[in-house]
Formats: C-alpha cells, structure tokens, sequence
C-alpha cells in the first residue's frame, strides 16, 4: 500500500458550501475505491493524507492534483509498501480546524501554517529541478548526473557594479527587482529552468530541442526592458538606464548535483556553459543586446523549417569571436529586430549612473 501525505493553498476563496463538495466527493469516492486519510482545511491550506492501495491512491491523486480548486500542491511525504493504514476507519476525515474551537487544534493550525510558510519559502530559494524533485517525494540528492543537450543563457544587467557603488541602496535594490522580475517571467514563461542567480545576472536552460523558447524568452525581456526605458525616460529615473544582455549557446552539458555533503548544488557544467557566458559577454561590443551560436541558430532553423510557423523576424550574423585556448572562432548570431539592437557606450553608460546617483542622494557638482 502508499500513502501520499501533502499541503495545497486555496486558488480562491472557498466558501464552506465548496469544502462540503470536496469532502462529500472524497467520502463517496474513497469508500468506493478504498482509500483513506484525513484531509484538514485551515485559513487557505489544505493539508490532505491519503492512504490504500497503489494504484487507487495514485489515480486520486492524479485527479486531486489536477483541481483548480487548489494550487501550488506540494508533497511532504510518499510512502510506499506500507503494511498498515494510519487511519483505517475513516473513509476521509474532513477537519475545519478554522472551526474547531477544540484548544487542541490550536498548535496543529499553528503548525500547519508553518509548515506552509516553510515550503513557500522553500520554493523561492531552491533550484527548480530540485524543487521539482522535492514536490514529488523524491530525494534530489539522488538524481544521476547526465550528459544532456541544453540551450544555456546568460542574462546580466550591465553596469551593475556602477549601480551598486553609486545609487542609494533602496534604488539599486527597486532597479535589480525589476530586472529579476521581467526576466525571470520571460524565462517561466517559455518553460526555461532557472540554474542559479548570480547576484546582477541569470543563469537558466532549456532542452536543446526548445532553442526557440530560450531566443522568444530573451527577445520578450529585452523587448520589455526596451519599453520600461521609453516609459521611465524623466532624467531623475533610474529605470532608464536599465540595460541588459543575453548570450545563448547549444550543446551538450554535464546536468546534475555538484558539490559535497556540506554543500549541495544542481547545475549544469561544460564547454556549452562557458560559452553562453562569453556571448552575454559579447554582447556589450557587439551592438546586438542578443547574441548566440552557431548550433542554436541551426536548432531554430530546425524547429522553423518543421513548424508551420510563418517565417519570424530574420537571423543574422554579425560577427566572429575568438575565445582564449580555442582554435576555432565561434560565430555570432542574432535575430535582426530592431529592439535587440543596442548601441551603449558603457563608459557613457558608466558616467550617467553616477551623475544620477549623485542627484539621488541629492548631491551637485
Ligand atoms: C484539497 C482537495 C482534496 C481532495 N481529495 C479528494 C479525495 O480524497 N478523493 C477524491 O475522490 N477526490 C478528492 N478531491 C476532489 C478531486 O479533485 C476531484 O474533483 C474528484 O475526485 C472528482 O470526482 P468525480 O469524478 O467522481 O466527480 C479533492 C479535491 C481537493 C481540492
């Protein structure tokens, strides 16, 4: 037998009408397939075990995850090969416990919210696929390193250091916000998994075989960047001169946990990594905001010429890099569209951060 045992937040307010739907349905259902549990409603969380036989539990599961009714399910525990039931004689116990006015539930709705404040906050610091593992009972530290065929991007917000050393801190803080946010949505978006933050940039991946989700991510942010500028153009605005790059590189990359007992990370490693990084890099000199290889361009021909997409925006190559210790130079691509070209002169860009920063702390020359 297994038991599931997982928490869920309300999508919606749920009236009590909604929850004696839910449990009417558990109870006629679980009595029919043979299942039991408890399932406990608190504020807007739901806190469900579910037990019986294999196949049962995880059919009802299946359907319960897919309920609109709820969202961000989040499993704490699967059990499998259980010999005996928990709760054996309830069919599915539905517990109020906003309620209840039992004093005992008190600490059991204390620590439900808890538990749920951990896993929100959990979710927010924690690598996607190993979230991802978590979510689903497994053990992340069991997850095989693999080769595997990545598209890699590398997103930074240029001038950063600029930033930091002359704007007050909660102006920096508000401009690297609005960075993380249109990038990050873009990148969710398209389905991108996010490898790591790296304090003023981004590193995320998709499956080579979706190149073209990680160029539409970076072609919206870029875009949105464009439009945050026109929108923010007042002089004492600081979002004016948030500009960013974004290289992408194909190829095979080493996928899994790195690190030791102390310190565990999930990530992706190799030559295809590196590259992506040099081409954000590239992307300062190369009068294109997006930049990206050879084998990513050939992906997108790929994809376009088996879709029946009509033809997107042209891509274009615009130049030719030699990186140290490589024999070859890799060739630059881009998507020729207007709002991807930039042309900054990051000295200028330098000096109209500080003589900003110098009106924000409200200094003059
Ligand atoms: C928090 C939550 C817990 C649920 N628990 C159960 C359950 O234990 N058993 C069940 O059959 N349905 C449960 N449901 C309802 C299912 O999602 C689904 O609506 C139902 O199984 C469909 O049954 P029907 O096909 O008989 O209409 C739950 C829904 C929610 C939101």
């Amino acid at each position: 037998m297994k038991r599931i045992t997982y928490i869920s937040n309300f999508s919606r307010p749920l009236s009590l009408d909604d929850l004696d739907a839910i449990s009417e349905v558990s109870i006629r259902n679980n009595k029919r397939d043979g299942l039991t549990g408890a399932l406990f409603c608190f504020r807007n969380i739901f806190y469900q075990i579910l037990e019986g036989e294999e196949e049962a539990v995880d059919r009802c599961f299946a359907r319960i995850e897919k309920d609109d009714r709820h969202s961000r399910v989040f499993i704490l525990e699967i059990e499998e090969d259980i010999e005996r039931r928990k709760y054996g004689e309830w069919e599915m116990r539905t517990v109020m416990l906003d309620e209840s006015t039992d004093p005992l539930m008190r600490p059991i709705r204390h620590l439900l919210s808890t538990l749920a404040n951990t896993h929100r906050t959990l979710e927010r610091y924690t690598p996607q696929r190993v979230l991802r593992e978590i979510q689903m009972g497994g053990s992340p530290d069991q997850i095989q390193a693999r080769y595997e065929e990545r598209t890699v991007m590398f997103v930074d917000l240029f001038r950063s250091t600029s930033i930091f050393e002359s704007w007050p801190v909660d102006v920096a803080t508000m401009v690297l916000h609005r960075f993380y946010d249109t990038a990050l949505n873009a990148i969710q978006r398209e389905q991108g998994i996010v490898s790591k933050l790296t304090g003023d940039g981004i590193m995320a991946y998709w499956p080579a075989n979706n190149a073209g989700g990680a160029v539409q991510a970076a072609i919206a942010m870029l875009q949105e960047f464009d439009e945050l500028r026109k929108r923010s153009a007042e002089k004492d605005n600081p979002l004016r001169l948030l500009h960013a790059g974004v290289g992408l590189a194909t190829g095979r990359v080493l996928e899994g946990n790195i690190g030791s007992s102390v310190h565990m990370d999930y990530t992706v490693l190799g030559d295809t990594v590196n590259t992506a990084a040099r081409l954000e890099g590239a992307t300062r000199k190369a009068g294109w905001s997006l930049v990206f290889d050879e084998s990513t361009k050939n992906r997108l021909q790929g994809m376009e010429a088996s879709s029946q997409a009509s033809a997107s925006a042209p891509i274009r190559l615009i130049g030719r890099f030699r990186a140290k210790g490589k024999e070859d130079a890799v060739k630059l691509y881009t998507v020729d569209q207007a709002t991807l070209r930039n042309a900054i002169d990051h000295e200028a860009l330098r000096q109209e951060i500080r003589t900003l920063g110098q009106v924000l702390y409200g200094k003059t020359k």
